[in-house]
């Protein structure tokens, strides 16, 4: 990471959905540059306990994560056309939601980006099984570094504990992986952590389009 912020100084970000991979990175580049950009896409439908964790971030590190939001007029579009929980319908209205919610606002983060820092691990799922350190996001034009790409879940934690890391009560609730709370539910124990988002739809298809593989 410190060599990303010296390769693209003031032009790179961290997306963080405050996952416990977002809050190690936010950690370890706070550490680095208190004034790194960070950001957060506030889809509308997050949990609270997704909305308290930022606040609680915010002011552990003394930093303010930037919020971008989906546009009124395609999410009023979308919703009043489709209905308000329309994902559950079918896949195409599943993707249309993300992206509506979460891709289009990432383009508008990333205006005067050359990099994004993001918190993908290898571990996490069958879509992710390739994740490089430093990949050429060619979709967007960027540099995309996945500092955390062969970290198992438990040098997360370990990480997290040690250094008094704030994080999602949820986990403690058997909600290993947060997405939006009508896509996610918790997961029993020992269950494959991705299981709880999009527990309607088969493995492959559980990517939300930010991450195309
Ligand atoms: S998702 O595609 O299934 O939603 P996941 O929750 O595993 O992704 O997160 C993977 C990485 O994508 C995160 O570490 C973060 O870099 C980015 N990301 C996911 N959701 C968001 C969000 N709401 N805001 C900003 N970045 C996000
Ligand atoms: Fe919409 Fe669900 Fe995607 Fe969130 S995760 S943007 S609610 S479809």
């Amino acid at each position: 990471m410190r060599t990303a912020l010296e390769q693209h100084p003031g032009r790179i970000a961290l997306s963080s959905s405050l996952s416990i991979e977002d809050q190690v990175l936010t950690d370890i580049l706070v550490r680095l540059d208190p004034a790194a950009r960070i950001f957060t896409l506030d889809t509308g439908r997050l949990f609270p306990e997704t909305y308290t964790l930022i606040d609680r971030t915010n002011k552990h590190y003394g930093i303010r994560i930037e919020v971008f939001f989906p546009e009124r007029e395609a999410v009023e579009k979308m919703v009043n056309g489709q209905g308000i929980n329309l994902f559950y319908d079918s896949l195409p209205q599943r993707k249309e939601c993300c992206r509506v919610r979460k891709i289009e606002p990432l383009r508008r983060a990333f205006a005067g980006l050359d990099a994004w820092i993001c918190g993908l691990r290898r571990e996490q799922s069958v879509t992710r099984t390739e994740v490089l350190p430093v990949e050429r996001d060619e979709a967007n034009g960027l540099v995309k570094i996945n500092p955390l790409f062969d970290w198992t879940e438990q040098e997360v934690w370990d990480y997290i504990h040690t250094h008094n890391v704030p994080y999602n009560t949820l986990h403690d609730e058997g909600f290993p992986s947060i997405g939006c709370q009508p896509c996610t539910r918790a997961v029993a124990p020992g269950a494959d952590p991705r299981s709880g988002r999009w527990w309607w739809e088969s493995p492959e298809h559980k990517e939300c389009g930010l991450h195309r593989r």
